[in-house]
């Protein structure tokens, strides 16, 4: 029997690079992508299994030549849409091109992600697309206003492929972890990770997309990673707006 296959973007490092190494240690053909050429090699120097290719994911053709590279036979089990990248702090002082690529990137990328993977994962029984979400789509993050934006736009998109794609059997979900511990939070000086700090590691994320794939449980669109993250997601859901922006205005507090 042929192997699975799982196709990663952002691949060369923190949760792309985990997740990449997790899947094929359960014995997944993994395909990581990325544009970072350097992470990519110290990957495949890690485990020379996974084949690795470099992919801008805010670039339609680069995506039809990756992916009919990596699946021959037309066909792809998981797609994994982790690619992104955040900027931090006063609104006004990011300048415009940065907001414009924090947006290319991260919902741009997953858009054409899934637009591109379509045709393969609908020849796939049982495929399955996991969007990186964040706990900044639970409410908008001051300092963080364009990347929890975009990430708002990646829910929404997850929210209506899961019901789009559920008759092609394709099923569609977002991971939300909140703060972990890789190169995107090194430099980020938000209230929220001082008040709630980074308590979740790059192997956490990993297991958590691994298991996750694992069950069928439609209808479980947002998977929340760390009980900060479940704990949060259960408040704002049970609480009314006005709570929820105090909530939110105590918690990332300058
Ligand atoms: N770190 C966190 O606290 C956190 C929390 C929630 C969600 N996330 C999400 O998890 C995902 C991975 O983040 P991470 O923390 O591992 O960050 P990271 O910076 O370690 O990794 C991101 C990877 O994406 C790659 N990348 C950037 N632009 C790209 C492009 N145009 N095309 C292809 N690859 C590109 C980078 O080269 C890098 O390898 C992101 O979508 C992020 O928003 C992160």
């Amino acid at each position: 029997m042929s192997r699975p296959s799982v196709f990663v973007t952002g691949a060369a490092s923190g949760i792309g690079r985990a997740t990449a190494l997790q899947f094929a240690r359960h014995g997944y053909r993994v395909g990581a992508f990325d544009v970072d050429a350097a992470g990519l090699q110290s990957l495949a120097a890690a485990q020379p299994d996974i084949v690795t290719g470099i992919l801008d994911v805010t670039d339609a053709d680069a995506w039809a030549r990756a992916l009919s590279e990596f699946c021959p036979d037309g066909q792809l089990d998981i797609l994994v849409n982790n690619a992104g990248i955040l900027s931090s702090g006063p609104f006004e002082d990011t300048p415009p091109e940065r907001h414009r690529r924090i947006i290319d990137v991260n919902v741009t990328g997953t858009v054409l992600g899934c637009h591109s993977a379509f045709e393969y994962l609908r020849r796939t029984p049982g495929a399955q697309v996991v969007n990186l979400c964040s706990a900044s789509a639970i409410y908008g993050q001051p300092d963080l206003a364009t990347y929890s934006a975009s990430k708002f736009a990646v829910r929404g998109l997850t929210e209506a492929l899961e019901l789009e794609w559920s008759p092609h059997d394709i099923r569609v979900f977002a991971l939300w972890p909140l703060f972990v511990d890789t190169a995107m939070t090194e430099e980020m000086s938000v209230g929220a990770v001082r008040t709630l700090g980074i308590h979740l590691t790059p192997d956490d994320v990993a297991e958590a997309l691994y298991d996750a794939t694992r069950g069928r449980a439609w209808g479980r669109v947002h998977r929340a990673v760390g009980w900060q993250a479940r704990l949060l997601a259960a408040v704002a859901q049970g609480s009314p707006a006005r709570f929820n922006r105090l909530a939110n205005k105590w918690v990332t507090r300058r």
